[in-house]
């Protein structure tokens, strides 16, 4: 997808003016705290006060917001769902050891340039000395700048997730997933971007935002970010639910289960939560576990029940002998 023209890369000047002013009195996209909430559970979200008041915040702040905590919380799930609540595109950044400045802002597309660059060699004017197509100095020297030029423009350039949103002026929420996977360095660089919102391309000139994403960033807490990084955002951990809200979620998600077994599904979830286990069940689990009973016709979690799935929940040997052997399964 090929769009600007160079101009518009040059410093200061990105957007035409009347965007300018359309994202300097850019509304808000909530009015308040149970506008989020609202809107969140229109999509199939179920937030609690702490994540529809941060979301809130983030927003009016317009400040990136970092959510943190275990696996399978609904950290990516929330970005899904603000995505869809104020009608915006999703840039998802997915975060991963080797992650590098060429796969998350932008990098040259070597290819097609080496291909100019043999496509000009060819081209008569690009051999009017003696030199012929190896074309250095001094005949070809104009011709070669010309190439240079060309080569780094628009149409060469590889525009990675951080770029892309920086450079969109649709409404967008960037998805910055599983931090804590990348290594240190991409923290530098995402402190550069999201700090000024801008990204600079030495041959092209700063590239700006004109209206600045919506950022989540979310970390399963697997080391520590940086305090520089962390400062720069607001901070949303989320834990496993209540179990209220947790019933409320896995009925919204199987609505045809019925609430006692919800109930009676979450009690045992929160009761292997509280073990020491290798890998506790998320909500995710709790949702697949509600599915697993419904589809196997189940009636009551009676002992056999539970241990006949336990499998959905606990997907390491051990932790299953360990949730037998505590909640007494099978012992009669
Ligand atoms: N508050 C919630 N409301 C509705 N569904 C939720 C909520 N939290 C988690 N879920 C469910 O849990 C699943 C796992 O959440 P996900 O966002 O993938 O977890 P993670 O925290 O690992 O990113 C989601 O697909 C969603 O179905
Ligand atoms: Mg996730």
């Amino acid at each position: 997808m090929c769009c600007q023209p160079l101009a518009l890369w040059t410093v200061g000047y990105y957007q035409a003016p009347d965007r300018k002013v359309a994202m300097s009195s850019q509304g808000y996209a909530f009015a308040d705290v149970a506008d989020v909430r609202e809107r969140l559970r229109e999509t199939g979200y179920l937030a609690d006060e702490a994540i529809a008041t941060t979301v809130f915040l983030a927003d009016r702040l317009g400040k990136p917001l970092l959510v943190e905590g275990p696996a399978g919380v609904g950290k990516t799930e929330l970005a899904k769902a603000l995505t869809s609540a104020v009608g915006a595109e999703l840039i998802r950044l997915q975060c991963y050891e080797g992650l590098d400045e060429a796969r998350a802002l932008y990098e040259w597309n070597y290819k097609k340039q080496l291909l100019r660059i043999q496509a000009a060699g060819a081209a008569p004017e690009a051999a009017p000395g003696p030199e012929g197509v190896a074309g250095g100095a001094p005949a070809g020297a104009g011709t070669w700048q010309q190439t240079h030029d060309d080569i780094f423009s628009e149409e060469f350039l590889l525009s990675r997730p951080l770029l892309t949103a920086i450079r969109r002026d649709e409404p967008t929420v960037l998805l910055i997933d599983e931090t804590d996977k990348a290594d240190v360095e991409v923290e530098g660089l995402l402190l550069e971007v999201l700090s000024d919102f801008q990204v600079t391309i030495p041959e092209l000139g700063t590239v700006k935002a004109t209206r600045r994403p919506f950022v989540i960033l979310t970390s399963n807490a697997t080391r520590e970010l940086s305090e520089a990084l962390k400062r720069r955002c607001l901070y949303l951990n989320l834990d496993y639910p209540s179990a209220a809200r947790e019933k409320e979620i896995v009925l919204s998600r199987v609505p045809e289960l019925p609430e006692k077994m919800a109930e009676s599904l979450v009690r045992i979830v929160r009761a292997l939560r509280a073990m020491e286990l290798k890998k506790a069940p998320s909500i995710a689990e709790t949702i697949d576990w509600g599915q697993t009973v419904l589809a196997l016709g189940f009636d009551t979690m009676d002992d056999a029940a539970v241990t006949s799935t336990l499998g959905v929940v606990l997907k390491h040997a051990s932790d299953q002998a360990r949730a037998i052997s505590q909640l007494k399964l099978g012992a009669n």
